[in-house]
């Protein structure tokens, strides 16, 4: 019998898993990890609880994005057994040796598949390092992609494959459903979001931190895309933003978390909100997620969709070319992102 040893994580960067000075966070952005609300949790939606009423499921849908931008999913449709050999097929990735990690390493923004290492700037151009690391690459079209994934483990390329063509039906049906939740007509979304959208993912591994009073996993952002499917390995972490308080995200089983990201926010003239959310590390076990994005193509113009829009409802931004929404980013990147902001009218 081949017996695994199990290798305590070290980050493919090769910095040292240890609280040094570049992970400490300045006093005032440090999470205060009692200081969260239990008055609300994300609302869950059954998908197949609304079988005989396709409106209910469509109000329900309208009604949390307006108000959470954020929610879980259960029954979703993609397979459990898909869902967990994704996440396992990640685990061992990120448990190689950094070295065989590294070979992912990039200062190419433009490069699709590569590994990424976020850092916080503060006000005094400090730079501090997340407690995390962070595998990107597109999830669709399949064959376009696939011959860049790793080859260890050996599962990675078609287990991954196969679990984005599910995720990208999911991703459909809730274009779909919040399209009418609008009070528009179900391909709305789709259509405004343009030709060859950008399809890409981010597996995000948090190691156990020794304080995690003082460091962040993910600091706290709006996602710039126009809507993420995230899944968690079950570990809390997950934070979002609700009535100026930060809530956790307790994982149930076998759901996802779907997250309005900021084009959706701009096209339904801020009827969707897409929420500031953040992940906090923990002392005693590691935390994976696995972000799939819906992003616009660079070229096309994002804007208040017209049928939302008249005189008592005029437009809150101004049109703009999705590149434009990406320099801007950049820009801003590592700073509390406001991205949208820029874009008001
Ligand atoms: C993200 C994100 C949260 C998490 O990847 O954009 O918000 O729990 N991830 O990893
Ligand atoms: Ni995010």
């Amino acid at each position: 019998m081949e017996v695994k040893k199990i290798v305590p994580f070290r980050f493919a960067n090769n910095t040292a898993l240890c609280l040094s000075p570049e992970f400490i966070l300045p006093e005032e952005k440090r999470p205060c990890l009692c200081d969260v609300s239990s008055m609300h949790s994300v609302p869950i939606i059954d998908l197949k609880g609304y079988d005989e009423c396709e409106h209910g499921l469509v109000q329900k849908i309208s009604e949390v994005s307006q108000q959470w931008g954020m929610f879980q999913v259960i029954n979703h449709g993609v397979s459990p057994d898909l869902c967990r050999g994704v996440l396992a097929a990640l685990l061992e990735f990120f448990q190689l040796p950094p070295e065989e990690r590294s070979i992912f390493f990039t200062k190419d923004h433009s490069e699709p598949v590569k590994i990424l290492n976020y850092y916080f700037n503060g006000s005094d151009q400090k730079k501090v390092a997340m407690w995390s690391e962070t595998f990107t690459h597109p999830w669709h079209p399949t064959e376009d992609f696939k011959h860049y994934l790793p080859t260890n483990p050996p599962q990675y390329r078609d287990v991954f494959a196969a679990y984005a063509k599910e995720v990208g039906t999911l991703m459909n049906r809730l274009l779909s459903l919040m399209s009418q939740g609008l009070g528009l007509e179900e391909g709305s979304l789709v259509r405004r979001l343009g030709a060859n959208p950008n399809f890409y993912s981010h597996a995000n591994y948090y190691p156990p931190c020794p304080e995690p009073e003082l460091t962040m996993g993910l600091n706290e952002h709006n996602d710039i895309t126009a809507l993420t499917i995230l899944q968690l390995n079950g570990v809390p972490g997950l934070q979002v933003e609700y009535d100026g308080k930060w809530v956790p995200v307790d994982p149930v089983p076998d759901a996802f978390v779907i997250i309005v990201a900021d084009q959706i926010q701009v096209l339904s003239n801020g009827r969707y909100k897409s929420p500031a959310h953040r992940a906090v590390t923990n002392r005693w076990l590691s935390r994976l997620s696995l972000a799939m994005f819906y992003a616009p193509n660079d070229e096309v113009v994002i804007g208040p969709m017209e049928e939302l829009t008249d005189e008592e409802l005029p437009p809150i931004y101004r049109n703009y070319r999705h590149k434009e929404y990406m320099e801007e980013f950049y820009r801003q990147q590592g700073k509390r992102r406001r991205v949208k902001e820029a874009f008001e009218l």
